[in-house]
């Protein structure tokens, strides 16, 4: 496997680690694929030659089984197969995995634009509006870096494609989704919307500036030259804690660490807890998909011991930005105050990549 690894297509860029681990294995399919068209195509070119039939009078052999070579057949196209899925599914699973040093940007789509925040740099860039209605979003992250994008939309599917990554997720309303990718080449880059969303589709653009680690810093530090620096983000520190109070959350649930449980389940140490028991024994997962739907569709998933204590459900009251923020406000209550924000609710693993070693380049 590592053999192949570090290729990268020539005609495509492939500006991060996703993008080389991507073409590797797609060159190893290729390579596979010509390997076994050469032979399938020879071998009945060569027997059609060989074995024709010579004379009228010719008569053929009966043709019987034979066990080695239908096994041969089987077996060894089982095992390239597996080895192919064995290799997707790994460089799948690591657009999954976010490093404890990842860059975290949250990216809300709607129609028809991106708006990219940074939960741990009180940063904030909206898409610049172009007079022909079309719109671009600039994204600042650092070379080398890990960085992990938190999706969702506002409104109706749309899809964030960086193509010179490799990379595309679609974007939902109701649910994050994400991925984490780092970009190993200083420049722009281009982010287009995949997923047809209404007329001014083709114009929600972005784009990624990957910059090296000291105009990162200069960014980070808003000294950037001919950089957008994007705004402070509006959300100070206790616009979440203001907002619990403001929809009423703060009456029915407790926040400390103590756990008083005033009307609904007690919030503090949640996501840490990892699992949630429901009415009727079922447990689930307390990542972040679990409280937003809790907040959005409060009478979807019911904590046992909680029947017949209504909340009322949040779904089209509150901004996307809000629900986030609640979101983050939650399940940081027991959080320390250096460690970033996670992708899907798992906490952040080790901080080593998954295949740091096979890089060639
Ligand atoms: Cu958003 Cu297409």
């Amino acid at each position: 496997m590592t053999g192949l690894s570090g290729f990268t297509h020539p005609l495509l860029a492939a500006a991060s680690d996703t993008a080389e681990r991507y073409d590797s294995l797609l060159m190893f399919i290729n390579v596979l694929s010509v390997l076994f068209f050469v032979l399938v195509v020879g071998f009945t070119v060569y027997f059609s030659i060989r074995y024709r039939k010579r004379s009228e009078t010719q008569r053929t052999h009966p043709v019987k089984h034979n066990f080695k070579l239908e096994v041969l057949w089987s077996a060894l196209p089982t095992v390239l197969l597996i080895v192919m899925f064995a290799w997707g599914f790994h460089d799948f699973a690591a657009l999954s995995q976010t490093p404890a040093n990842a860059v975290s940007l949250r990216v809300i789509g709607k129609q028809w634009n991106w708006t990219v925040s940074y939960p741990t740099l009180d940063r904030e860039c909206t898409a610049d509006m172009a007079a022909d209605g079309g719109a671009n979003t600039e994204f600042y992250v650092p070379v080398n870096v890990p960085f992990t994008v938190k999706l969702s939309s506002e409104d109706v599917l749309h899809s964030f494609w960086i193509p010179d990554f490799k990379v595309k997720k679609d974007a939902l309303p109701n649910r994050y989704t994400g991925y984490t990718v780092t970009p190993t080449e200083v420049g722009d880059h281009r982010v287009y919307c995949a997923e047809y969303c209404g007329a001014n589709h083709s114009r929600m653009t972005g784009t990624v500036h990957v910059l090296s680690a000291e105009d990162w810093q200069l960014w980070i530090d808003g000294k950037l030259e001919g950089a957008n620096l994007c705004k402070n983000d509006p959300k100070a520190p206790d616009y979440a804690k203001k907002l619990f109070t403001k929809y009423g959350c703060a009456g029915c649930h407790s926040v400390g660490p103590e756990k008083t449980v005033i009307i609904g389940p007690a919030l503090y140490g949640l996501q840490t807890q990892g699992t949630e028991t429901l009415e009727g024994g079922e447990q689930v997962a307390t990542d972040d998909n679990y409280l937003r739907e809790s907040i959005e569709y409060s009478e979807k998933k019911r904590v046992a011991g909680f029947s017949g204590k209504n909340m009322p459900a949040f779904r089209g009251r509150i901004s996307e930005q809000e629900l986030d923020a609640l979101v983050n406000y939650i399940t940081g209550l027991d959080r320390p105050a250096d460690a970033p924000p996670t992708n899907d609710g798992t906490k952040p693993d080790d901080g080593t990549k998954p295949d740091d070693g096979t890089k060639t380049k």
